[in-house]
C-alpha cells in the first residue's frame, strides 16, 4: 500500500483503509509541500495516524478542480433527478460503511460510539437523503408583468463553496454543508479541523465510489490559519460556509470581503434555558442535561446557562444534581455503558479546566466535578460533569462560551427578569424554556433573541427545520428548506417586446 493510506485497527478492533492524502479530483495526492498533522486519540493521548496538511499552493489545486467541475457539463448540466440519485447513492454507501465511519468518529474525535454510530451517522445518512429528494424541486417563479413583458427566475448555484467545518460533529458539519451544495448544482472545497481529520477522509473513498464527477467534492485538512485562511480568502471561491467559533467567524467574514464571498457563519453560543415554578420538574431536569453534557458539552446550541425560578430552585438544584452524578457515566467511548467520553483535545480539556479556576476565584458555588476525570487508565482529556450555583450575571463562566461538560445556574423571580436575564448575552443560537403554561411558553420563545426556542425541552434539532443564530451566533441557515437559500441566486431573466420610443404614457410598451 502507498504512503498515501495506512492500515489502521481501531481499539473496538475494527480494521480498515485509512487514507493520508488531500481528497482533490477524486484522487489522494500528497501536499506539495509535504506537511503532515497528527491526529491524537483523546481517550489516551495516542497518536493515530499523521495525514498531509494542505497549504496555499494545494487549496489553489482544489478550487481549480472544483472550478473545472463546475464548468464541466457532465455536473453542470446532469438532469437533476439524476443528480438527486446520485446523492442518495452516496447517502446508501454512507449507510453500509457507518460502523467504520462511527469507529473512525468515536476514536479521534472521543464521542461515545453508540452515539457516533446511531445519533451522528444516522443525521449524515438523513441530511444527504433529505438533500437528494430536493434536486429536483429547485424551482423559480413567473413573475407576470404587462402584456409586453414576460419575466422569470430560476435559481442557480453560486459556483465554488469553501466550506470549513469544526471537530465537534465532523462527519455530520459535513453532510450539512454538502447536501444543499450539492443538490442546488455547485462544487465544494471542504476544510475539516485539523483535530479531527481522519472521517472526512474515508469519505472521499465513498465519494469517488458513489460517482461523483471529478473535483465536485474535494476534502482538505490543514491548519485553520493556513488552510483554512487561503480558502477564506481566495479570488476564485464564491462561497464560504463555516461553523467554529465566534472569532474566528469574524476573522473568516473580513477575509471573505476580498472578492464579496456569499458567507454563512455559524458560531459560538451561550444558550439559556429557564425553568419556571410550573414547570415539569423531571423533564426539565432531564432536558437540562441533554441540553448540556450530550457530546461532552460540545455542542454550540449547547444549554450552559440554566435559571430557575425561585420557588422551584432548590429542588431543581437537588434533582439536577442526582441526575447528572446518575446519567453522565465517564469512560471509555467505546464502552456501551459510557455516556460521556473525552474532550477532544488537550486545549480544549485545559480550556474547561481555566474555566473551572476562574468560577471558583470569581466566588460560584461549585456544587459538582470541578477537576479532571482520572478514572479511565489515568490518562486522556477526561472533565468530571461540572456545575457552578450561585452564579451572578458580571462572572466570566456566566458570559463566555465554555464548551465542556461544565453549566452554571442562576435564579429569577419574575417573567420579566427571565426575558431580560436570557437575552442579557452577545449570543443569540439557542435557548429552552419550561412550563406547563403553553401560553407563557409561547411568550417566552416570541421575545427570547435566538435562532431557535425550544418549549419544554432542549437541543431538539431535525434537519428539517432551519438551524442558526442572530447576534453573534452567526448569519443565514442551514438544514431545512431554509438551508438551500444558502446555496442559490435568484436569476431573474426578462424577455421583452420590441423597444419602441417612450412617451409619457408608456414604458417599454407595444
Ligand atoms: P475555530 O473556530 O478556530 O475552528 C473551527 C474551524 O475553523 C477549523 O476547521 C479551523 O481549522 C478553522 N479555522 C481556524 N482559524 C481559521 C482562520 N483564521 N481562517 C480560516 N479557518 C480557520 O475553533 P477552535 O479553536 O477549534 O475552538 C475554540 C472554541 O471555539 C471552542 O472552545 C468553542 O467555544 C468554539 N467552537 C464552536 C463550535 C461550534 O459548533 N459553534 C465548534 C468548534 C469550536
Ligand atoms: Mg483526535
Amino acid at each position: 500500500m502507498s504512503d498515501l493510506f495506512v492500515e489502521l485497527t481501531a481499539p473496538n478492533g475494527r480494521k480498515y483503509p485509512q487514507p493520508r492524502g488531500l481528497f482533490i479530483n477524486n484522487e489522494f495526492v500528497k501536499s506539495k509541500a509535504g506537511e503532515t498533522i497528527t491526529s491524537i486519540n483523546p481517550s489516551d493521548e495516542s497518536e493515530i495516524a499523521s495525514v498531509y496538511a494542505a497549504g496555499p499552493e494545494d487549496v489553489d489545486m482544489a478550487v481549480a478542480a472544483a472550478r473545472k467541475a463546475f464548468k464541466d457539463p457532465s455536473w453542470r448540466d446532469m438532469d437533476t433527478t439524476a443528480r438527486g440519485e446520485l446523492m442518495y447513492k452516496f447517502a446508501q454507501l454512507i449507510e453500509e460503511h457507518k460502523e467504520t465511519l462511527a469507529t473512525i468518529e468515536t476514536w479521534d474525535n472521543g464521542k461515545p460510539y453508540s452515539v457516533a454510530l446511531n445519533e451522528d451517522l444516522g443525521e449524515v445518512i438523513g441530511t444527504i437523503k433529505y438533500y437528494a429528494g430536493y434536486a429536483n424541486k429547485i424551482h423559480g417563479q413567473v413573475i407576470d408583468t404587462s402584456p409586453a413583458k414576460l419575466a422569470y427566475t430560476i435559481r442557480e448555484p453560486l459556483g465554488v463553496c469553501g466550506q470549513i467545518i469544526p471537530w465537534n460533529y465532523p462527519l455530520a458539519m459535513a453532510a450539512w454543508k454538502l447536501g444543499p451544495a450539492l443538490c442546488t448544482g455547485n462544487t465544494v472545497v471542504l476544510k475539516a479541523a485539523e483535530q479531527t481529520p481522519l472521517s472526512i477522509l474515508y469519505l472521499g473513498t465513498l465519494v469517488k465510489e458513489a460517482g461523483f464527477p471529478p473535483g465536485v467534492i474535494n476534502f482538505i485538512n490543514g491548519e485553520g490559519r493556513k488552510a483554512g485562511a487561503a480558502l477564506a480568502q481566495h479570488l476564485d471561491v464564491d462561497k464560504i460556509a463555516f461553523t467554529g467559533s465566534t472569532g474566528t467567524g469574524k476573522e473568516i467574514m473580513k477575509m471573505a470581503a476580498v472578492n464579496m464571498k456569499n458567507i454563512t457563519l455559524e458560531t459560538g453560543g451561550k444558550s439559556p434555558l429557564v425553568v419556571f415554578d410550573d414547570a415539569d420538574l423531571d423533564q426539565a431536569v432531564k432536558w437540562a442535561h441533554i441540553g448540556i453534557m450530550y457530546n461532552q458539552g460540545q455542542v454550540c446550541t449547547a444549554t450552559s446557562r440554566i435559571l430557575v425560578q425561585e420557588g422551584i430552585y432548590d429542588k431543581f438544584i437537588e434533582a439536577f444534581k442526582d441526575y447528572v452524578a446518575k446519567t453522565s457515566v465517564v469512560g471509555d467511548p467505546f464502552k456501551d455503558e459510557t455516556f460521556q467520553g473525552p474532550q477532544v483535545t488537550k486545549t480544549q480539556f485545559e480550556r474547561v479546566l481555566s474555566y473551572i479556576e476562574s468560577g471558583k476565584s470569581e466566588g460560584a458555588t461549585l456544587l459538582a466535578g470541578g477537576e479532571a476525570y482520572k478514572n479511565v487508565g489515568g490518562k486522556g482529556f477526561f472533565i468530571a460533569p461540572t456545575i457552578f450555583t450561585d452564579v451572578k450575571d458580571n462572572m466570566k463562566i456566566y458570559r463566555e462560551e465554555v464548551f465542556g461538560p461544565f453549566v452554571v445556574i442562576g435564579s429569577f423571580k419574575t417573567e420579566e427578569e427571565a426575558i431580560e436575564r436570557a437575552n442579557d448575552t452577545t449570543y443569540g443560537l439557542g435557548a429552552a424554556v419550561f412550563t406547563e403554561n403553553i401560553a407563557k411558553g409561547h411568550r417566552m420563545a416570541r421575545l427570547i433573541e435566538a435562532g431557535m426556542v425550544w418549549i419544554n425541552s432542549s437541543n431538539d434539532s431535525d434537519i428539517r427545520i432551519p438551524f442558526g443564530g442572530v447576534k453573534q451566533s452567526g448569519i443565514g441557515r442551514e438544514l431545512g428548506e431554509a438551508g438551500l437559500e444558502a446555496y442559490t441566486n435568484k436569476k431573474a431573466r426578462l424577455s421583452t417586446s420590441r423597444c419602441r420610443q417612450l412617451t409619457n404614457k408608456s414604458r417599454l410598451s407595444t
